[in-house]
């Protein structure tokens, strides 16, 4: 049975979820059956509401810009199962290094459909990604010119990556487009590269790329680095990046994707060629809000501040140490709580926090804990702080679960010692 109040929380849960019989259901499944069936800390995502969002994207630029192509930032979610969807959905997959390029391979992708980014990319990266016949590479630097100038056979088509000095409204760590960032090249270097690649004749130069960062809600910072893009010619393609930023707490603007289309298509009509064709390589606004985090509450210390630790953390979640990002969380069946808590991870370090001040309805040890929009960046950051255990990867579909990636087990701990003898039983 539905409930018929469905608590506030649920618009930052995939769109699809509800509360039934007075717990949270995720595509139709109870969090205590997903738990039960897969353990904790997991991550869960809802793979409707993922194809959903992507078809959106993808049906709303084309229907906008009809000479376009979407392409996911594999960042994000580099999970083979999501690289699977994402080209099931026909959409392209942008890929930074052999790592993604494999997991691309082995999720379905057609090479020429796959393109390529990276500001310190090796000689075999590049051998790599070239041996694969990639689409398109993105040129971040004048040294990666006279690499693929070595190391291409045949023709590449190539993009020129600018750094269009636009400063934005997020987290530093996340900002690409400002004069100081690693990423592109400034005007003059541009402009050096524009040139060397067009006499180059391996190379084919086919237009400019631009990202300004990620979790950027700043519509007008969008069309500034559009038009930053008219200032080098007139090309064939325009690559206008990634960034949108997702609703990760109830205190972050709300910015559709049709508001984001919008804008950019807007700024493509106001400075670019109308016969360009124009992509887009969004990350965390594809896959953030289809995911939820779901943890086991350890313990809850009350006294002076209420610390609810669950039985995850930073290893599982890097997004709040690294950039600040603020989420929300419940218990998958209390909603409304009045008990402000902070939620704290396992790991051994007074950082180690996921949320500092949010209200849960009397919290205490064996409670599920969901956190939701927890799809873009988690798993690609995870990592084994304290030994922990990588999380799993579950996909929902209309009422069925299934296992896309399994939970990291000891022996995946110790798998790549070369010297340590293997563990002998005690005798
Ligand atoms: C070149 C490039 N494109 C696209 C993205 C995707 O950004 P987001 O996940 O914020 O959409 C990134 C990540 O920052 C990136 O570096």
């Amino acid at each position: 049975m539905q409930s018929s109040e469905q608590p506030a929380i649920l618009s930052l849960f995939p769109e699809g979820s509800s509360v039934v019989d007075g717990e949270i259901a995720i595509s139709g499944v109870h969090a205590s059956d997903l738990a039960a069936a897969y353990g904790t800390p997991a991550y869960i995502v809802d793979e409707s509401a993922l194809r959903q969002r992507i078809r959106h994207y993808r049906d709303g630029l084309s229907l906008r810009w009809p000479n376009s192509r979407v392409y996911f930032a594999s960042k994000a979610f580099p999970a083979t199962a999501v690289y699977q969807v994402m080209s099931e959905e026909g959409i392209g997959i942008d890929v930074a290094g052999g790592g993604e390029l494999v997991m691309a391979l082995a999720g379905g992708a057609d090479p020429r459909d796959i393109l390529v980014h990276g500001n310190a990319k090796t000689d075999s990266d590049l051998k790599m990604v070239l041996d694969a016949g990639v689409g398109l590479i993105i040129v971040d630097n004048l040294h990666e010119v006279d690499q693929l100038t070595a190391l291409v056979q045949g023709t590449q088509d190539v993009l020129v990556r600018i750094r269009p000095n636009v400063d934005t409204d997020t987290h530093e760590a996340m900002s690409t487009g400002h004069g100081d960032s690693k990423f592109g090249m400034g005007p003059e270097e541009t402009r050096r590269a524009i040139d060397m690649i067009q006499r180059s004749k391996d190379l084919r130069l086919r237009g400019l790329h631009v990202h300004i960062g990620s979790q950027v809600f700043e519509l007008d910072a969008f069309s500034e680095s559009i038009k930053a893009l008219s200032e080098f010619g007139e090309f064939e393609i325009y690559d206008l990046g990634g960034g949108l930023g997702e609703r990760h707490s109830y205190d972050d603007p709300a910015v559709s994707v049709d508001d984001y289309l919008d804008a950019v298509v807007q700024a493509a009509k106001d400075f670019l060629p109308p016969s360009s064709r124009i992509i887009l390589e969004p990350g965390r606004s594809l896959v953030a809000r289809a995911g939820v985090t779901m943890y086991r509450v350890v313990n809850v210390k009350r006294g002076g501040k209420t610390l609810v630790a669950v039985d995850g953390g930073m290893a599982d979640n890097l997004e709040v140490s690294l950039y600040g990002q603020r989420f929300e969380a419940t218990l998958s069946n209390r909603f409304h709580g009045e008990e402000l808590v902070s939620v704290v991870g396992r790991h051994c370090e007074s950082g180690d926090e996921l949320i500092d001040g949010v209200h849960l309805d009397s919290p205490a040890a064996g409670d599920l804990l969901l956190m939701p929009v927890t799809g873009a960046y988690c798993f690609t950051m995870a990592n084994n702080y304290n030994g922990s255990l990588r999380l799993p990867v579950v996909f929902v579909s209309d009422g069925v679960p299934r296992l896309v990636v399994r939970r990291e087990t000891y022996e995946d701990l110790l798998a790549r010692d070369v010297l340590v003898p293997p563990l002998q039983p005690k005798r």
